[in-house]
C-alpha cells in the first residue's frame, strides 16, 4: 500500500480520535434501510462521512452517509449509517476506506449488514441470513495493489472468513429471542441492474443463496487486518425470475422497513453478546 494510502487513512483516524477520546470495540455496518438501528445508540455523536477528511461520500438513497459513534448494549460501537459501493463509481480502495479506519481507530470486531435477494427457494422476504461465506463473482479485490504488511499478509487466508464464534453468537442470540434465521451463502455482482433469471438460476447451481451488491469487499479488507467478522443479510426479494415480477429497489426498502425491528434486536443482543 501506497505511504500516501496510509497518511490517508491516519488523518481520518486522527480526526475521529480526537473528536471521541475514547477506543470503540465494535463496528457495525447497515445496509439499505437498515440504517435506523444507529438510532438506538447512546450518547450519540454524529459524524458525517463528507466532514471526515479523505473519506468519500455515499449518494444511495436510503443511505444516509454517516458515522454514529456512542455506546449500544454498554458496548462502544462505531456504526456506519450507509456505506460505499462499487456501483457509485467508487475506486475498491475507497469502498473499503471506513474499513481502514474503522481497524486504525482500534475496532477488533465488525458486523456488516446488508439487504439481498434470495436465491435459496426455501427463503422468503423479510428473512435474515447469516452468512456463512461468500463468492466473489467480480473480478475485483480491495487489496490489489501494494501490500500494507502493517495491516496483514499479501495473501491473507478465507477460509473462515466469517468468524465461527460469531455466527455461534448469532444464532444463540436469534434462539434467545425465538427469532427464525437463515443461513446461507452470499455472492457479489456489481450490480447496478439486477440480475436476469437466468443469472440467478446459474447462481444457484454455483451454491449461492443471497445475492447482492455489498459486503464482500468490506469482508475481506476487514479479514485481511485481523478483524473477526460476521456477516448477515437481510432478504428483501426474491431474486429475479423466482417469482412472476419485476424487481425494484422499493420493494427492497419496504420490505427492510418491515423487517427493522427484529433486525434491531437481534443485532443489540449479538453487540451484547460480544
Ligand atoms: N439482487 C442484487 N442485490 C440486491 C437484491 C437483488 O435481488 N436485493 C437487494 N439487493
Amino acid at each position: 500500500m501506497e505511504n500516501n494510502l496510509m497518511k490517508k487513512i491516519d488523518e481520518a483516524r486522527a480526526y475521529l480520535a480526537d473528536k471521541l477520546g475514547y477506543t470503540p470495540e465494535i463496528g457495525l455496518i447497515l445496509g439499505s434501510g437498515l440504517g435506523e438501528l444507529g438510532e438506538e445508540v447512546e450518547d450519540k455523536v454524529y459524524i458525517s462521512y463528507g466532514d471526515i477528511p479523505n473519506f468519500p461520500v455515499s449518494t444511495v438513497e436510503g443511505h444516509k452517509g454517516r458515522f454514529v459513534f456512542g455506546t449500544l448494549m454498554g458496548r462502544k460501537v462505531a456504526v456506519m449509517q450507509g456505506r460505499f459501493h462499487f456501483y457509485e463509481g467508487y475506486k475498491m480502495q475507497e469502498v473499503v476506506f471506513p474499513i481502514w479506519v474503522m481497524k486504525a481507530l482500534g475496532i477488533g470486531k465488525l458486523i456488516v449488514t446488508n439487504a439481498a435477494g434470495g436465491i435459496n427457494t426455501g427463503f422468503v422476504p423479510g428473512d435474515l441470513m447469516i452468512i456463512k461465506d461468500h463468492i466473489n463473482y467480480t473480478n475485483l479485490n480491495p487489496l490489489i495493489g501494494p501490500n500494507n504488511e502493517a495491516f496483514g499478509p499479501r495473501f491473507p487466508d478465507m477460509s473462515a472468513a466469517y468468524s465461527r464464534e460469531m455466527i455461534q453468537i448469532i444464532k444463540d442470540s436469534a434462539a434467545a429471542l425465538e427469532l427464525k434465521l437463515q443461513e446461507g451463502v452470499y455472492v457479489l455482482l456489481t450490480g447496478p441492474s439486477y440480475e436476469t433469471p437466468a443469472e440467478i438460476k446459474a447462481l444457484r447451481i454455483l451454491g449461492a443463496d443471497a445475492v447482492g451488491m455489498s459486503t464482500v469487499p468490506e469482508v475481506v479488507t476487514a479479514n485481511h487486518c485481523g478483524m473477526a467478522v460476521a456477516g448477515i443479510s437481510c432478504i428483501t426479494n426474491m431474486a429475479a425470475g423466482i417469482l412472476d415480477q419485476p424487481l425494484d429497489h422499493n420493494e427492497v426498502m419496504e420490505t427492510a422497513e418491515k423487517v427493522k425491528v427484529r433486525f434491531s434486536s437481534l443485532i443489540k443482543t449479538v453487540v451484547g453478546r460480544l
